[in-house]
């Protein structure tokens, strides 16, 4: 843990993460990132009157990454704010879904049947889960003959949108756990989204395949969906311990700058032990770094999104 840099510029710095230390005047203390930690404000709650859901996409073609991870803890971050939060599982693994405690084998009817359908009602498919405030729209395996399927359907790439657009007046949030691929069912994510989110794993191939992803999402902006920003790159699985991990990190800095959240995720066991567990980690272990983490990035996109 004594691997510090002191210069600004070196963008590498003394390893106490942002979830460890009391917030601190922006001047005195760097933040992961290397950049002074801003001074980010307590959420308040909501504006009362109809909500119009601000829908933001976890996305990255790579594999394993912290997509799922995040869409849970920051949905569940946001709902301790108050906010109304609808998770989308939009990955035939149900990831999602199991890391809120459902099997996606024993399921029914899943989002599959709302895009593909008219005949289903968003009701009759979204669940309640145990965290106060945030629903889920279950995904299992059905949903990877939607891929196929859609492909005929006159204006694909919007199906998802349809279906979100109905009950946007519900929620506050609507967060998209997209699949490891560039696909029509992301495709269909980012046109559904206002926002999207790209988690990066601090490892040493982190950034291969990253130029294909944005490349995807400003055709996606040139040809289907104008108003898609890219609000942030979330720094996952951060080990301040390694020089590598550091160095992935300077790097994703070099590369997107201030896109960078100042949040960045640490690697830790009590991530596997919540998806075991079926719940966020803000609930299974609220005090936690990671807890608190993930409060600190439902705060940043708060920010970002101007809903603060
Ligand atoms: N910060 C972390 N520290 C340690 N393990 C983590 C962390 N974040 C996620 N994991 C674990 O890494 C694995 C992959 O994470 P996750 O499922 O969130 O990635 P993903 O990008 O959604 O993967 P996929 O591309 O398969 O959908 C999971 O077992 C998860 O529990
Ligand atoms: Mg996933």
């Amino acid at each position: 843990m004594n691997n510090r840099s002191t210069r600004a510029d070196d963008g590498l710095f003394e390893v106490e993460t942002s979830e460890d230390v009391e917030p601190v005047e922006p001047e005195s203390e760097l933040g992961p990132t290397g950049r002074p930690l801003p001074d980010l404000p307590e959420p308040t709650p909501p504006e009362p009157g109809p909500k119009h859901a601000i829908i933001i996409s976890m996305t990255n073609q790579k594999g394993g990454v912290g997509k799922t991870t995040s869409t849970i803890n920051l949905g569940a971050a946001l709902a301790e704010t108050g906010r109304r939060v609808l998770l989308v599982d939009f990955d035939p693994q149900g990831s999602l879904s199991v890391g809120l405690g459902v099997n996606p084998h024993n399921l029914d009817q899943s989002i599959y049947n709302l895009l593909l359908s008219r005949e289903y009602s968003f009701d009759e498919i979204v669940l309640s889960t145990a965290t106060e405030g945030m629903d889920l729209l279950p995904a299992n395996i059905d949903l990877s003959a939607a891929e196929v399927q859609l492909v005929s359907e006159v204006a694909r790439e919007q199906s998802l949108k349809r279906v979100l657009d109905r009950i946007r007046d519900r929620y506050d949030f609507i967060l998209i756990d997209c699949a490891p691929s560039l696909g029509l069912l992301t495709v269909n994510a980012l046109t559904a989204s206002d926002k999207v989110i790209i988690p990066l794993e601090c490892e040493f191939f982190a950034l291969r395949g990253v130029a294909l992803l944005t490349d995807t999402i400003s055709k996606v902006i040139d040809r289907l969906n104008p108003d898609l920003e890219m609000i942030g790159i979330l720094a996952t699985m951060y080990d301040s311990r390694t020089l590598h991990s550091r160095e992935v990190l300077q790097r994703v800095l070099e590369a997107f700058g201030d896109s960078v959240f100042h949040t960045v995720i640490r690697r830790t066991v009590k991530f596997p032990e919540t998806t075991v567990a079926g719940e966020p980690i803000t609930s299974y272990a609220p005090t936690s770094p990671g807890a608190e983490a993930y409060r600190m990035l439902a705060r940043e996109v708060l920010v970002r999104c101007h809903a603060g």
